[in-house]
């Protein structure tokens, strides 16, 4: 294996419109933030860039929906990301943002310079328009039904529910996204990044020179090569992001995968004067973490941007993930279903240990995988707090109690005291090899075995029961047990750094070097450690089930939502004349009240213009009877009368029904006379 003199890590630029879930963090950040970690620890040097991605088609939608501009919505979430990151304890040396100007005058440059280099490919083709909206409907500003799956809410560029990536020319009975109307074809021109020219290259670079990437990573890039990679286009019709830096170019910005990686190199560049090294010596070994939907833009779209541009390295490995669902189902931003990095720091407040730990365990490397609230419990009661907790806290607690807190010295170790310590150093080795290999949750069992060898040590030598018939046995007891708990802080620094550093605190030493771990001789005899506290806590059943009810609450909503959206089928045809007989007419409500022993009763005194009468209505879990008076409303006045608990009901008011039967009474856009007819 090449031995490389530093490290680039880079982490997938979160989308700024909507905050970090879980899904994000199991996939790319916890990965990548514990493969940073872990590199520091050993010295090397080492940096971590990240930063929000601010630009595309799903940040102007979500501004056009919330009446705000795209600036607003960018500005808020990645307020909200970058606060909720520092929250978790992620290291990034940097955490930029895509509209910042040094990336703007990056990503610039560099489409300028591959265009200078004639690289692209100019295509002027029919695209979609929506001549109401005034402008052309790039991604998913585009919607209809997939021609694979049916499916009639996929977008412009991808069906979500089946994954195929497509082109809006795909779509059947296609539709605006933004004013919901059929679109027409209208001429643009773009310029297009020729993939099939790189074909080569990737297929040597990739399927012949990486065959150690990760079986999901390799086997998508095998397959997109295996189909034939066509020209992409990297710029769009569209007001928001970086305009193309070429004349004639009017209303056109770089599309937004063009720029987002290109993030990377930038957001480096903001950290330091000397970026180049990081990007262009092959002593750097650079690493991308992403999720699964982002590898053919970091293997295949990214290098060959690279490639062309020349002078850049290229990634060494691309450890991308699966994905993570959440009890059962598939997390969605748009549905509300995640667990919120924000909300969970907010709601456990110095737990962030707890989700790196679940997360890490219980990672999507190899396959997707589920979240649940009961696994978080159980991990955190009978993994971190029975073993790890456990552990530390006894070793700390007997030191205090028998040696008042100070480092007993080792007297002649037993064979199992060497045996016990002999194991460090293959742990150290599976931990190292582990985490090079992007392998975290097996990584994260090698740490942990370091605590359960101490919890077993503990438990087989005793020295509660050993030290009235031999203390000076539990000093060379204890004195191993401190050994292992400074092993700990160590090994579990890349994956649970808040822990570590309270191990530390609690062993009243400054920061311990990679090189210490698997070594006995970490603490001096002699030496005091500080007060023992409790490094977790049990979570109560009632924690879990509130969460729980939280997403009840969300799956009971998101059911109402899609249940009234149901249409019911279109009834018989009736004839003109039949329509005739109904005697509709616009009338003003004058009074109303209560029926008396009814919950969804009002008597309503309108004015038809024709009399005044009483109707009763079954409207009252909608509107209150203040509301109600003055409103002009559809009254279908040649009904036949009908007593209704003692009322005489002369009429009925027309309301809009949906499938969930909620009521909503329909009024006429512009007052007129009470009497008006409706026909
Ligand atoms: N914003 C993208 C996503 O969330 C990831 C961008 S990664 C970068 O899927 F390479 F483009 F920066
Ligand atoms: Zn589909």
């Amino acid at each position: 294996m090449k031995k490389f003199k530093r490290y680039l890590v880079t982490s997938a630029l979160p989308y700024a419109n909507g905050p970090v879930h879980i899904g994000h963090l199991a996939g790319v950040y916890i990965p990548s933030d514990i493969y940073t970690r872990y590199l520091r620890l050993r010295g090397e040097d080492v940096i971590s860039v990240c930063g929000s991605d601010e630009h595309g088609v799903p940040i102007t939608i979500k501004a056009r929906q919330e009446g705000v501009t795209p600036q607003d919505i960018v500005d808020k979430y990645h307020n909200i990301i970058k606060k909720a990151f520092e929250g978790l304890g992620m290291s990034f040396d940097i955490y930029s943002r895509t509209s910042s100007p040094v990336h703007h005058r990056t990503a610039s440059d560099f489409f300028r310079t591959l265009y200078d280099k004639g690289v692209f490919t100019e295509q002027t083709t029919m695209q979609y328009y929506d001549e109401e909206a005034g402008q052309f409907l790039a991604d998913r500003y585009i919607m209809g039904t997939c021609p694979h799956c049916q499916n009639d809410r996929a977008y412009g560029d991808q069906c979500e529910k089946c994954g195929s990536s497509l082109a809006a020319t795909d779509l059947i009975n296609p539709r605006s996204t933004i004013t919901g109307s059929v679109p027409v074809m209208r001429e643009t021109r773009h310029w297009y990044l020729p993939l099939d020219r790189y074909e080569e290259f990737l297929r040597k670079w990739i399927l012949e020179g990486h065959k150690e990437w990760k079986v999901n990573v390799y086997g998508q890039c095998k397959s997109w090569l295996d189909l034939g990679l066509q020209p992409r286009a990297v710029s769009r019709d569209l007001d928001w992001g970086i305009p193309v830096p070429v004349e004639g170019a009017e209303g056109k910005v770089l599309y937004v995968w063009f720029d987002a990686p290109i993030g990377y190199i930038s957001a480096t560049k903001e950290l330091t004067p000397d970026w180049e090294k990081y990007w262009k010596s092959e002593d750097t070994k650079m690493v991308h973490f992403i999720g699964k939907d982002n590898i053919v833009f970091h293997c295949i779209v990214f290098p060959s941007m690279l490639k062309a541009h020349g002078g850049y390295i290229l990634p060494e490995n691309v450890p991308a993930n699966e994905f993570l669902n959440l009890e059962g189902d598939k997390i969605s931003t748009s549905r509300n279903w995640a667990v919120w990095l924000h909300e969970y720091l907010e709601e456990f407040p110095g737990k962030q240990d707890v989700l790196r730990y679940v997360l890490c365990a219980n990672a999507p490397e190899t396959k997707d995988n589920d979240f649940t609230w009961k696994d978080f419990q159980a991990r955190n009661n009978n993994e971190l707090v029975a073993v790890l907790g456990n552990f530390v806290n006894r070793a700390l607690v007997l030191t205090d109690k028998y040696f008042g807190g100070a480092v007993p010295a080792a007297g002649a170790l037993t064979d199992y005291d060497r045996d016990t310590l002999g194991e460090l150093p293959a742990l150290k080795k599976s931990l190292e090899e582990n985490i090079e290999n992007y392998r975290f949750r097996e990584a994260l069992k090698d740490a942990m075995g370091i605590a359960r060898l101490g919890n077993k040590y503990l438990a087989d030598t005793e020295p509660w029961k050993v030290v009235k018939s031999d203390p000076e046995r539990v000093a060379t007891i204890l004195n191993v047990a401190l050994q292992i708990t400074a092993n700990l802080a160590i090994a579990v620094e890349p994956f649970m750094p808040f822990t570590a550093a309270k191990i530390l605190d609690m062993l009243a030493v400054e920061k311990l070097g990679w090189e210490k771990l698997g070594t006995a001789d970490i603490l001096p005899a002699g030496h005091r450690i500080g007060k023992a506290e409790l490094l977790f806590e049990k979570i109560e059943d009632s924690v879990i089930e509130r969460q729980l009810q939280k997403l009840a609450d969300t799956k009971r909503a998101n059911q109402e939502r899609e249940a009234s959206k149901k249409v019911t089928e279109q009834k018989e045809s009736v004839s003109f004349d039949d329509f005739q007989r109904m005697d509709i007419r616009v009338s003003t409500i004058l009074a109303a009240e209560k029926v008396a022993k009814t919950k969804k009763l009002l008597k309503l005194t309108v004015d038809t213009g024709i009399d005044r009468r009483e109707i009763v209505s079954g409207i009252a879990e909608y509107y209150t009877p203040e509301e109600l008076v003055g409103r002009q409303v559809l009254v279908l006045v040649n009904l036949e009368p009908r007593e209704l608990k003692g009322i005489l009901s002369r009429g009925m008011i027309l309301m809009g029904e949906d499938a969930l039967g909620k009521l909503v009474l329909l009024s006429p856009s512009a007052a007129v006379n009470s009497g008006a007819t409706v026909g």
